[in-house]
């Protein structure tokens, strides 16, 4: 058998969309995680509801994994296309599970690949449980890789008991039929999924769940939902939840109508979001100019996905930074923030929601496809470790003035209905009082005292991380969810002695400068990977700094891996 040294187990399923494949992907995550493994999962699926190539894939060890890896030790195929796809990656050593006899195809497995069928269509179908396809495969997977199994029952059953008594039989008795059909195969390869150390108070979830939950311990009041993957289920997670809260959710009739509720609601005194994808943004893009002209507090998370207009919904891309950061027509300024991963989600929603109220602007949140849908664990979460910040409130002493000209740059606001605190609410251009007024000299007083807090809350916000010490002969900028898969790609080339650092800006705009350029001017290069056609951030870092990273850019649909960075990087430097 072959010496495996690396502490994590990568398991990939794929075949059809409605196939159950996101299930038996999850029930694999979720038992890992309770017996206190760190978990990564990475899924894409296809436009359709049902048919076309679903993909679930996880990776699990003892320590802490910041990305899906480079590609599977193991691959359970439910059917030719997934097989197809995937077989130039069938390495010699790495491990094929597949539906066979009775699948819809005959493989040609290469050379050196330890082979496993598995009848999962004839068995489900001599149960008369056609559905329970998947979970034949999930009771083989769990016998060969030694998948937590106590975990694995508790969870699907779990699962299916909310569908009924006789369809969680059905699962049953098909896991227990995939187990006895593994047990009776002679088990060739060596991978099997780590004893974890010790187990931790953690939770798992999705980017998408975590950005609800930071809302919710933010203190969010109203939350105004327009469905479109892959944001739908921030919006989902938060109706469950902030009505117990005393919070309202609607669902709106478009997103023009959701972020104008979104920025009315916040007038009225409430702390308010919405969350959306590219299509979205690009609609709101009026309002949140309106929100930055009348200065209210609003939260909008653009879970991005591959562009232009429809693009391809459920593929991964990071490629809204132009939209968020100038997408408005005049000069309109906005905070903008990315997230890393799932604990990211919950940590920059919170902070969203203070820079927003503090700031009294739009504040986006740039989350992803992969990000949204990937599940983590995180430290199980405590509600009273986050600062809030409420918005200043007119004292009601003297004459109220909405837009008064404060030392702060802060003008206090009033809940409407407040005793004399009466004021005009409009998008036009408007003196200290709200009462329109045109005079050049008012209108650039005005963009000052707006734009001139916003250059405040890089202050306000944690230093920029810098990942590594010294002088580098390389340095790797990177933004979202690729900085999970830059941090593995250093620590392989540290491991084989290059000098490189990492900068991880989670604040996008305004961009801190000044430490962009001091990190810069410790690097010999700088690369700056991004999931994007243009180049998006490398191109503000160019016009905003004195630094010329060179563009590392994908667009695929697909997240970059740590051995795509590293291949880069020794090809720079060759
Ligand atoms: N027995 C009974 N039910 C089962 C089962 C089993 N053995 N295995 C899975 N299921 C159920 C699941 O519980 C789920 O039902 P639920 O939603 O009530 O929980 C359903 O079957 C689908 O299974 P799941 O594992 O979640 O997904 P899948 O791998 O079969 O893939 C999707 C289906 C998710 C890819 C597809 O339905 C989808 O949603 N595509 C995306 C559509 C989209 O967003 N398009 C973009 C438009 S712009």
């Amino acid at each position: 058998m072959q010496d495996v040294t690396k502490s994590d187990l990568i398991i990939r399923i794929a075949g059809e969309g409605g196939e159950g494949i996101i299930s038996t992907g999850d029930f694999i995550t979720q038992s890992c995680a309770r017996a206190g493994l760190e978990v990564y999962t990475f899924k894409t699926f296809p436009a359709e509801i049902r048919g076309g190539y679903a993909m679930y894939q996880l990776r699990t060890g003892p320590h802490p994994i910041f990305n899906q890896g480079d590609t599977f030790d193991v691959l359970c195929a439910f059917n030719g296309e997934a097989f197809d796809l995937n077989r130039e990656r069938l390495k010699p050593g790495s491990v094929f599970v597949y539906d066979s006899p009775g699948g819809n195809f005959e493989p040609d497995i290469p050379h050196g690949v330890h082979a496993y069928p598995i009848p999962m269509t004839l068995t489900a179908r001599e149960l008369n449980s056609p559905r329970a396809k998947n979970m034949v495969a999930l009771g083989a997977l769990s016998r060969l890789f030694g998948i937590p199994e106590a975990a694995l029952r508790e969870v699907f059953s779990a699962k299916f008991s909310r569908k009924g008594e006789a369809v969680a039989q059905a699962n049953l008795a098909a896991f227990e039929r995939g187990v006895a059909l593994a047990a009776a195969l002679e088990k060739t390869d060596p991978y099997t999924v780590a004893a974890p150390e010790t187990k931790r108070d953690q939770i798992v979830m999705s980017g998408n769940h975590a950005v609800g939950l930071g809302a919710l311990i933010a203190g969010l009041d109203f939350f105004s939902a327009y469905p479109i993957t892959p944001a739908t289920e921030v919006a989902q997670y938060v109706s469950k939840h902030l009505p117990k809260l005393g919070g309202t959710l609607i669902q709106a009739e478009d997103e023009i109508a959701s972020i104008s509720q979104v920025v009315g609601a916040s007038y009225a005194g409430k702390k308010s979001m919405t969350a959306t994808s590219g299509p979205g943004l690009a609609l709101m893009s009026e309002m949140l100019g309106m929100a930055f002209m009348s200065e209210t507090p609003c939260v909008v998370v653009d879970v991005q996905r591959g562009g232009p207009s429809t693009g391809l919904p459920t593929k991964h891309e990071q490629s809204d930074l132009f939209l968020a950061i100038h997408g408005s027509h005049g000069d309109a300024g906005r905070i903008v923030l990315s997230a890393e991963n799932v604990q990211d989600c919950i940590d920059l929603t919170v902070d969203a929601f203070n820079l927003s109220e503090k700031y009294q602007c739009p504040v986006l949140l740039l989350s992803d496809s992969s990000l949204a849908f990937s599940t983590q664990n995180v430290p199980y979460p405590n509600p009273d470790g986050y600062s809030r910040v409420e918005r200043k409130r007119w004292d009601g002493e003297g004459e109220y003035r909405r837009y008064a000209h404060t030392a702060d740059g802060i003008s206090p606001m009033v809940d409407p209905g407040t005793h004399g605190g009466m004021h005009i609410a409009t998008g036009l251009e408007h003196d200290e009082a709200g009462a329109p007024n045109y005079t050049s000299a008012n209108h650039e007083a005005m963009q000052a005292k707006r734009f001139g807090k916003l250059k405040r809350a890089i202050d306000d916000f944690p230093a920029v991380e810098v990942d590594g010490e010294g002088e580098a002969e390389f340095g790797v900028i990177a933004w979202g969810s690729t900085i999970g898969v830059v941090r593995e790609a250093l620590q392989r080339l540290r491991a084989e002695g290059l000098r490189v650092k990492g900068f991880y800006p989670k604040l996008l705009w305004p961009l801190p400068v000044e430490q962009f350029e001091q990190f810069g001017a410790s690097c010999n290069r700088l690369l700056l990977p991004e999931v994007n056609y243009l180049g998006q951030l490398a191109h503000f870092v160019r016009a905003e700094t004195r630094l010329r990273p060179e563009s590392y850019t994908i667009c695929g649909g697909l997240p970059f891996t740590p051995d795509m960075i590293v291949c880069k990087i020794k090809e720079m430097l060759a």
